[in-house]
C-alpha cells in the first residue's frame, strides 16, 4: 500500500481528485495517510476531514513578511520540522504537493528523494516553470505567447524550482476564443487525470530513474494503459458534463 502524505494550501481540487479516485477503486493500493495544510482553515481542510483524511494545519511562511532572508529561510525549516514531526509515526512512501503554494527547502526534498511529485499547469516548463510562475500569470502568457498548445507536468521534486523529471505531461490545445480564466479551467481537468495516474505509476512501481536522474515511465509490452484508462473511465463518466470540455476541445 503506497502511504501518501499530501501537502496542500487552498481550495483542494486535486486532492479531492486523487480521493475520489481512490473511493472509486481506481487507485489501488494508495491512501492518503495525511494531508497537511499550510493555510489554516483553507478550503482543502474541510474537504479533507469530510473524506476521513488525518489533517494537520501548521501555519506556513507564504504572504507573510520576514524581516531578512535568514529569518525567512528559519521559519521555512520550522514549517518543515513541523511537518516531519507530524507524520513522524507514519511510514510515508510518496509526498503529494497538490495545489501546495510555498517552495521546499534542499534538506526537504532530499529526505525524501524522488519521492516528491508536484503537478504545474503547464506543458513547457523550461518555457512555463520557475519562481514566480503560478496561476493565472502562465496562462496568461500562454495566450500572449500564442502558442498552440497548454497542458500539464507531473513532475518530480527537485531542489531548483520546477525542474525536476517529468513523470506524465498531457496538453491542452490553446483555442482562439481563450482567456486565462478558460484555459486554466481545462488544464485543471486535465490535471485531475493526470496527477492519479502518476501516483497510480508509483505504486505500480512503474517509475524508474537513469543514471542522469531523467525518469523512464515503464509502459511496456503490457496493458498497463488500458486498464488504467478502462478504471479512470468510471471517473470521467461521473464528471461527463466538465470533461466533455477537454474531450471536443480538438
Ligand atoms: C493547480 O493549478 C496546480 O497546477 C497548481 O495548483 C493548482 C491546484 O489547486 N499546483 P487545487 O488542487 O485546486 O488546490
Amino acid at each position: 500500500m503506497l502511504n501518501l502524505l499530501i501537502l496542500a494550501s487552498g481550495r483542494g481540487s486535486n486532492f479531492e481528485s486523487i480521493s475520489d479516485h481512490i473511493e472509486l477503486g481506481i487507485l489501488q493500493n494508495v491512501r492518503v495517510g495525511c494531508l497537511i495544510c499550510n493555510r489554516p482553515g483553507a478550503l482543502v481542510v474541510e474537504l479533507a476531514r469530510s473524506r476521513g483524511v488525518r489533517v494537520t494545519e501548521i501555519g506556513g511562511i507564504f504572504g507573510k513578511k520576514y524581516s531578512s532572508s535568514d529569518e525567512r529561510e528559519n521559519a521555512r525549516r520550522q514549517f518543515e520540522e513541523n511537518c516531519l514531526y507530524a507524520v513522524a509515526s507514519d511510514r510515508i512512501d510518496l509526498v503529494v504537493l497538490a495545489g501546495f503554494d510555498q517552495l521546499l527547502s534542499r534538506e526537504f526534498v532530499e529526505h525524501f528523494p524522488q519521492r516528491i511529485l508536484n503537478i504545474h499547469p503547464a506543458y513547457d516548463l523550461v518555457k512555463y516553470g520557475g519562481k514566480n510562475m503560478v496561476g493565472q500569470r502562465i496562462h496568461k502568457l500562454v495566450i500572449e505567447n500564442k502558442e498552440e498548445y497548454s497542458g500539464c507536468t507531473v513532475h518530480v521534486v527537485i531542489p531548483e524550482v520546477d525542474q525536476g523529471p517529468a513523470v506524465l505531461k498531457k496538453r491542452v490545445k490553446v483555442l482562439s476564443c481563450d482567456t486565462p480564466e478558460t484555459l486554466e479551467k481545462r488544464v485543471l481537468l486535465r490535471e485531475h487525470l493526470i496527477y492519479p495516474e502518476a501516483i497510480q505509476l508509483y505504486a505500480d512501481s512503474r517509475v524508474k530513474f537513469d543514471p542522469s536522474g531523467a525518469c523512464v515511465v515503464d509502459f511496456t509490452s503490457d496493458s498497463w494503459e488500458p486498464e488504467w484508462n478502462k478504471r479512470q473511465s468510471k471517473y470521467i463518466q461521473i464528471h461527463s458534463e466538465e470533461m466533455s470540455e477537454i474531450f471536443n476541445e480538438s
